[in-house]
């Protein structure tokens, strides 16, 4: 097991990977805690739950309105929770991102914690304090930055997850190592059989030293004025192209940070070589099954995308394996950039 912690300006949050997910008694009063989670994670681990009320919502990012943000209220209100309740969020990004933004706003705060249980959400989601819903095809366009007073991540729970789904949770995993790790590159590289296989011990270790990376940049820019930007490697593309094609959230990120890529060769920041060594783990960890032939008309996404200000984009490129750079681009020449690939 390890354990990280980390510190922004108004909050210290502890990070315990690896450590079994029913030790979760040991960070809350159970007399005063409420547990938000989904029908699916309920049906699975429910059983084992500890003895609070719990608010079950549908799966699904279709969930992840504003709708239900006031039926979760609601609830709360019903159970009599008051400023010093705790709500635990366990699930994967959908249940971090929704619990995260309801304790943010309920009373105007309540404490909370995630015990996480996708890979996609103990690499990204639950760190970091981004919190929100989506309203129609913007994806988190209501929301705030607010830190979890603490994160589970138990590999264990992974074993149960969709192979679709845990693939997904690799791309952000392996983003990290593509922006600040050579090393951490190199290790995946030596390592594919064991973490296709979801093994617990590899995946403590991968899980901790990619969250150090992502705890690293927030805690240098919390509010990504800056380099948290570098988070968004990937990003600018891969959302347009899953809000277009309706890819999973690994795989379209991946598609985007090799396309980052190509654009940081032509741009001359990165060798061929370094490519092809981006595209060849992103192949053996099977993030780039799903490419499309040809890439979907992606310029209205990208001019709504939420990082666009001034139409012009903060665009994150290598400029070497291990080194991403922020560059600002106008939006035109970006989605010409774009078009010139097809
Ligand atoms: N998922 C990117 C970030 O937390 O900044």
């Amino acid at each position: 097991m390890e354990k990280l912690v980390y510190c922004t300006e108004n909050s210290e949050t502890e990070l315990f990977i690896g450590k079994p997910w029913y030790e979760i008694g040991d960070h809350i009063d159970i007399s005063n805690t409420i547990i938000i989670t989904d029908s699916n994670i309920h049906s699975i681990y429910g059983d084992n739950f500890p003895s609070c009320p719990v608010i079950t919502i549908d799966p699904g990012e279709q969930t992840k309105s504003i709708t239900t943000v006031e039926s979760i209220v609601e609830q709360l209100l019903e159970k009599g929770c008051d400023r010093t309740s705790f709500l635990l969020g366990i699930g994967g990004g959908v249940i971090c991102d929704i619990t995260g933004f309801v304790a943010s706003v309920y009373m105007r705060g309540v404490n909370f914690g995630f015990i996480s249980t996708t890979l996609l959400s103990q690499v990204d989601a639950s760190t970091g304090g981004k919190n929100g819903v989506n309203s129609g095809v913007n994806k988190n366009i209501i929301g705030c930055i607010n830190q979890p007073s603490f994160v589970i991540c138990d590999p264990e729970m992974l074993k149960s997850l969709p192979e679709e789904e845990y693939i997904s949770g690799l791309g952000e995993l392996v983003k990290h190592a593509f922006i600040r790790d050579a090393g951490l590159l190199g290790f995946i590289e030596e390592n594919i059989g064991s973490i296709l296989n979801r093994d617990h011990n590899l995946l403590t270790t991968l899980i901790s030293a990619s969250v150090k990376i992502k705890i690293d940049i927030v805690t240098s820019d919390e509010k990504e004025r800056g380099i948290r930007r570098l988070l968004n490697f990937g990003h600018t593309i891969g959302h347009a192209v899953e809000i277009e094609l309706g890819m999973k959230h690994g795989f379209a990120v991946s598609y985007g940070m090799l396309m980052a890529a190509q654009i940081s060769v032509e741009m001359g920041l990165l060798d061929r070589n370094e490519l092809g060594r981006i595209e060849t783990v992103l192949n053996k960890l099977k993030l780039l099954t799903d490419i499309p032939q040809e890439l979907p008309d992606v310029t209205e996404a990208i001019l709504k995308d939420k990082k666009v200000e001034k139409n012009k984009i903060f665009f994150v490129l290598l400029e070497g394996i291990g080194n991403g750079v922020i560059r600002e681009i106008r939006t035109d020449d970006l989605v010409g950039i774009i078009k010139n690939k097809k």
